[in-house]
């Protein structure tokens, strides 16, 4: 097997080194060393300094030099799932206060943001939730976004994360309307597992058949998300993987993390990437590839054929280790909540307001500014720091977003 690279980063794989083991840690707000908001529109963004413009031309970059390339919008704070790592029953119950449908962005705001981030150079859309298939008449914004064309006149790539439970159905309208490809979560292929994982009782074959159905009607390529909590579903990650090798289906492993403040995360559920790999390649030998592109989430690994040679016929997995090798450094997503609160960080626990901007009375170039001067000011690199902050910034007291709100 060989090494693996990511940013400056080495990581000797097989066995992969990690780092040293981390414990849960309150939130820094990032934003707190971010120059202060300027009033709108008076040029004093240092966007109109830097570009000479107010035309905003793709080349778009935070604090930290880096790009605005990927907007994950939440179209939804609701989830039939009650995956325990994201909505635990037991905070996400009957009397949780979902935001009332008036707060929401209509799809024409929402494709109005867009346009205005396409502009500062995002090239990929991901609508998320909550489960994004849960909003009423989905392709009608799709349909809106895929008119957007990047910077250089391409489309955008579209796509959407979702569990799965409706696709079956909607996977035809879905691609009609400009939808790309999909991404699935999936966190086990044992219907006991599963169902403890999604806590609703949901079956393994349903989200299956969702999966074949996008695979029917051109939604790929597809990839399999799937958190792994050790001691709940790691037993599933070589059955997962056997299920998925040759089918074209990019299984991607994820490290449990410590986002939100109600999933009562604890690093000893963690299973590090690096072990993840090590009992893969055990049963089913994998080399590593090359990242696909700048600031991906996923460390690539192709399946070996006899000669120890990536054979692209079998395919390849990811592994996305935000707890124990932070990939901060080439960051370039923002997300919009489902209100229309911009976030600079899945770890966050404040938004920018941007649906008083869509809603007042300045127009595109209003938004195109007030987008330009929240990335400029961003210095949020969470995971990054998780590993350097004292003890006592550590346990308690996290006020963080929760990812069901702001999406994945
Ligand atoms: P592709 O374009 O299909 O490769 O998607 P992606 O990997 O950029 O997005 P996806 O939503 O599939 O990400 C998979 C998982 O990685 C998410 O569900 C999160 O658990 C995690 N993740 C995604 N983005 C971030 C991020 O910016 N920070 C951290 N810490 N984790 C992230
Ligand atoms: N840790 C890692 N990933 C998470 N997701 C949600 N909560 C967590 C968490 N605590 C991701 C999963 C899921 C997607 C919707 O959000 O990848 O598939
Ligand atoms: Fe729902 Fe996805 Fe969260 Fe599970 S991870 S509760 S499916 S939004
Ligand atoms: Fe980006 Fe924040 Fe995730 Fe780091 S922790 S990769 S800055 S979203």
């Amino acid at each position: 097997m060989g090494a693996k690279t990511r940013g400056t980063e080495k990581a000797t794989i097989g066995p992969m080194t990690s780092r040293p083991p981390y414990r849960t840690i309150s939130l820094l707000d990032q934003r707190s060393l971010a120059p202060p908001m300027h009033p709108l529109g008076t040029g004093g963004s240092g966007y109109i300094q830097d570009l000479g413009t107010s035309q905003p031309r793709g080349s778009l970059t935070d604090t930290l030099g880096r790009p605005l390339r990927d907007l994950r919008i939440s179209v939804t704070d609701r989830c039939n799932f009650r995956c325990s790592y994201c909505m635990p029953k037991e905070v996400f119950d009957k009397d949780y206060a979902y935001l009332p449908h008036s707060a929401l962005l209509s799809f024409e705001e929402i494709t109005r943001i867009a346009r205005q981030c396409v502009a500062h150079g995002v090239q990929k859309i991901r609508l998320t939730g909550g489960e994004p298939l849960l909003r009423k008449n989905l392709e009608l914004l799709i349909a809106q976004l895929a008119t957007l064309r990047t910077t250089e006149g391409a489309p955008l790539d579209i796509t959407l994360t979702t569990n799965g439970s409706l696709l079956a159905r909607k996977a035809q309208a879905l691609k009609d309307a400009g939808l790309q490809r999909v991404t699935v979560s999936l966190d086990g292929l044992d219907d006991a597992v599963f169902k403890k994982m999604n806590d609703v009782d949901f079956p393994v074959a349903d989200v299956l058949a969702g999966i074949e159905a996008a695979q029917a009607v051109g939604l790929g390529p597809i990839k399999v998300n799937m958190v792994v909590k050790r001691g709940t579903n790691d037993h599933e990650i070589v059955p997962m993987a056997r299920h998925f090798q040759g089918t074209g289906v990019v299984l991607r492993f994820i490290e449990y993390m410590d986002v939100g403040a109600t999933n009562g995360w604890r690093m000893d559920e963690v299973l590090p990437s690096a072990r993840v790999i090590e009992r893969l390649h055990a049963e089913l030998p994998v080399v590593a590839l090359e990242a696909s592109a700048p600031g991906e989430t996923a460390q690539r690994w192709g399946y070996a054929n006899a000669q120890g040679q990536y054979d692209p016929q079998l395919g390849e997995v990811g592994v996305i280790s935000s707890v124990t090798q932070a990939f901060c450094a080439e960051c370039n997503r923002a997300r919009l909540s489902t209100e229309g609160q911009l976030y600079l960080c899945l770890f966050a626990s404040q938004g920018h307001d941007l649906r008083g901007v869509v809603r007042g009375s300045g127009g595109d170039a209003e938004l195109a500014d007030a987008i330009a001067h929240i990335w400029q000011g961003r210095s949020d690199r969470y995971s990054l720091l998780r590993a350097s902050l004292p003890p006592e910034a550590q346990g308690s007291g996290a006020r963080r977003v929760e990812m069901s709100y702001i999406g994945g």
